[in-house]
């Protein structure tokens, strides 16, 4: 059907920052964010990427980076009706072949176990010669979250 594939864009109208806001709060990590607050992480984002099908918000990203060294990939979401038809793929297309990311050093995530699989699909490696992600958070979930929670 005309219009049903997905579309990237690379910016977040002002219109969609409530949509995108709800689509946020279906993750456990971003369950209490607000569109003031959604308003403000974009403002503050190196990159930002959504995917929309047909006119609707369906996936999202950002990336934190200093074009150089490191680049931290965030908040990768799909709208859950939508998980399992391509739109992650979408994404995370968008960011490994972003042409002001493929010449950083590192790209990083953080994910569940679960979720190592999926990453490794992009040439992500839980293999880090040893490195150990530590955390000062003020996010008690962050901290906290037993691993089986969905
Ligand atoms: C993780 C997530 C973004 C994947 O998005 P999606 O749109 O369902 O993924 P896709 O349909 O594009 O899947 C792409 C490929 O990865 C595979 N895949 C999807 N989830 C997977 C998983 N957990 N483990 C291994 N492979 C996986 C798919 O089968 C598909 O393979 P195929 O191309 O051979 O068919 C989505 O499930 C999600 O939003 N989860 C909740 C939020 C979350 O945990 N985000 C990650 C934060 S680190």
């Amino acid at each position: 059907m005309p219009g049903s594939g997905p579309t990237l864009e690379f910016s977040v109208a002002p219109a969609r920052i409530g949509e995108l806001t709800d689509l946020m709060r279906t993750a456990w990590w971003m369950s209490d964010r607000t569109p003031r607050d959604v308003a403000g992480l974009l403002e503050h984002s190196d990159l930002v990427i959504t995917v929309t099908r047909r006119d609707t918000l369906v996936g999202f990203a950002r990336v934190l980076t200093d074009y150089a060294y490191v680049a931290l990939v965030l908040d990768v979401i799909v709208d859950e009706s939508q998980r399992g038809s391509g739109v992650g793929a979408v994404l995370l297309d968008a960011v490994v072949n972003h042409p002001e990311l493929t010449g950083v050093r590192s790209l990083e995530l953080v994910c569940q176990p679960d979720l190592v699989p999926f990453y490794r699909r992009w040439g992500f490696t839980d293999a880090v010669g040893g490195s150990r992600l530590m955390r000062r958070s003020t996010d008690e979930r962050l901290v906290t979250r037993p691993l089986a929670e969905p």
